[in-house]
């Protein structure tokens, strides 16, 4: 552009000394300014067709849809505002510099738009132009977009679709990753990032949606691994396909990647919105009230009678959070994995509230590794983002066993005992039945500052069950059953720890939604801080 008003401006001063007239001076300015102009249309009709509509049309048999569907799907309709249309990636190696392989924004959408009318910054990437491989030029939108994000205080949502690094360009684009790994370090906890992975996601190319706070994927069109089935082979001899490698099924059921895994391209991003709705634009903002007409002082008479009497017998969680929330909507995170604890957004009365609570249905609620650090992880989300905690107890403990130890339970279920502990945020917690040994102590209880503990009026609070406790301390000894329930008697009952002041009142189950709104407004001015330092150490 520069160059071309330049030869332009000679040009016009050759003219003028010919002729030395005003008129052809401005002719020849306007048909220099549409001459760019018509490129500039060119270069713009060129991006938004990627690749090309044969590229496009591979992507949409696949089932998946282009980088810029979805964006138009993601955002409030006609709020996207793109940059970076005109980069392209400046390869000059293996015949990169031809015409034919410079594409317009490269393999990579990028801009900012609204979602709910909310701000969000988006990169969303084209398969369709290099399988989405990650250029020099590539990063550096991607990079552009979060700081930008950064700076205004608003989420970075990123839609992953590439092949990796762009081979070509080799350590260039190696460079290009640790610059965004870089920006998503220092992101973390200052704005909420999100990443969808909706294609291939390969090689050190899954450390960027691993370090942000939601790793969501796509069935049967998605996957994250950091070596492919060929180099899998090669290595350890293992047979395996891509899907069972790092598939939505292997990374939301068993390695617990991702978060969540959706039917389709639509579904996923229009879910993506619902979790928007519940999220602060950053850690200095507050979560969007959204006004309800389900009023605070419900009353939930189903919880009086959901925990049975028996209490060896299981009761589902998910009940429990369901009946509190507002409308009885709960999104939850990480439905797949480790189902032991329950963990999601809801509101109460308008406000965002994450949920933690332990799954009876599921090993009878234990805590063990993987149930931990997944609730440890999203406690800590909550805690970044202003977002209250409201954590419901039914823990008979954590899980015994080699598989345990070895695994380092201690270590993990220390992650959990340190996020409820370092949590300033409002934390609300409800003891519904068993509240056993280190597990009482970890989920939330008054001793790491909880700041509302209540117990139900089946509650049982003990360092651990009738039957285990009387094996140890009368061991040998006759009248084992009378003991149990001599036990049961003095521990297995909410008295003991509401004589203490550790629960600060039993409740009726059905009291509880009423209790949680009201202290909710309560603690909306809370304000603790932890003691400064460079930054905390968590055992990781
Ligand atoms: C350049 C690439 C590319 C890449 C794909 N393409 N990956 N170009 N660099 N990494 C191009 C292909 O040449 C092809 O171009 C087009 O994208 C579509 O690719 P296909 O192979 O035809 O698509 P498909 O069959 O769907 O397979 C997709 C794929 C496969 C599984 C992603 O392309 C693949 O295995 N790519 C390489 C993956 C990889 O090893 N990446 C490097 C990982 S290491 P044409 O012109 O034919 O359409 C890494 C290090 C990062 O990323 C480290 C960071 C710290």
């Amino acid at each position: 552009m520069a160059c071309i008003i330049s030869k332009s401006n000679l040009c016009v001063k050759s003219l003028k000394k010919i002729h030395g007239l005003r008129l052809i001076q401005s002719q020849f300015q306007r048909q220099s300014t549409l001459s760019v102009q018509e490129r500039i249309d060119e270069k713009r009709k060129k991006a938004l067709l990627g690749g090309g509509q044969h590229r496009l049309d591979a992507q949409h048999k696949k089932g998946k849809l282009s980088s810029r569907e979805r964006i138009e799907l993601l955002l409030d309709p006609g709020t996207f505002i793109e940059y970076d249309m005109f980069v392209e990636q400046r390869c000059t190696d293996f015949g990169m510099d031809a015409d034919s392989n410079k594409f317009p924004g490269d393999s990579v959408v990028t801009g900012h738009g609204l979602i709910h009318g909310r701000q969000a910054f988006i990169f969303s990437q084209d398969f369709s132009v290099f399988g989405g491989s990650l250029s020099s030029a590539h990063a550096q939108k991607i990079c552009k977009v979060m700081d930008q994000a950064m700076l205004v205080g608003a989420p970075v949502i990123g839609l992953n679709d590439s092949g990796g690094a762009r081979i070509q360009e080799g350590v260039e684009s190696l460079a290009g990753y640790a610059d965004i790994f870089q920006r998503n370090v220092m992101a973390s906890g200052v704005i909420p990032q999100i990443s969808m992975v909706m294609g291939p996601c390969a090689g050190g190319a899954v450390y960027s949606p691993a370090l942000t706070d939601f790793t969501f994927m796509v069935k049967d069109t998605s996957y994250l691994f950091i070596t492919g089935p060929d180099v899998v082979k090669s290595v350890t001899n293992e047979e395996v396909t891509q899907e069972e490698l790092g598939g939505a099924k292997t990374h939301t059921t068993v390695s617990g990647v991702a978060h969540k895994a959706f039917e389709n391209d639509v579904e996923a991003l229009l879910q993506l919105r619902e979790l928007y709705s519940f999220l602060p634009l950053s850690n200095s903002d507050s979560s969007p009230i959204i006004k309800t007409n389900d009023p605070s002082n419900r009353l939930c008479p189903v919880l009086d009678d959901l925990v049975p009497l028996d209490s060896t017998k299981a009761y589902d969680m998910l009940e429990v959070i369901t009946a509190l929330s507002d409308n009885n909507h709960f999104w939850e995170v990480m439905p797949n994995y480790a189902k032991n604890i329950v963990i999601g957004f809801g509101r109460m009365d308008g406000q965002t509230v994450g949920f933690v609570g332990n799954q009876p249905k599921v090993a009878s609620g234990c805590l063990d590794i993987n149930s931990s650090v997944k609730a440890a992880r999203f406690v800590r989300f909550c805690d970044a983002f202003n977002i209250p905690l409201v954590t419901l107890v039914d823990v008979p403990g954590f899980l015994p066993g080699t598989a345990q130890e070895y695994g380092g339970i201690i270590r993990h279920g220390a992650k959990l005992l340190y996020a409820f502990a370092e949590a300033t945020v409002p934390k609300i917690t409800v003891i519904t039945r068993k509240a056993y040994g280190g597990a009482y102590d970890v989920m939330s209880s008054k001793h790491l500052r909880g700041d509302l503990n209540y117990a139900w009026p089946a509650a049982e609070v003990a360092v651990m069950g009738a039957k285990g406790a009387v094996q140890i301390i009368f061991r040998g000894k006759e009248d084992q059953e009378e003991r149990e329930a001599e036990y049961i008697e003095k521990f297995a009952n909410p008295f003991p720890a509401a004589i203490r002041g550790y629960v600060d009142d039993i409740i009726e189950p059905r009291m509880t939604r009423s209790l949680i709104c009201r202290d909710l407004k309560l603690l909306a001015s809370k304000k603790q801080e932890n003691p400064k330092k460079k930054h905390a150490n968590i055992p990781l």
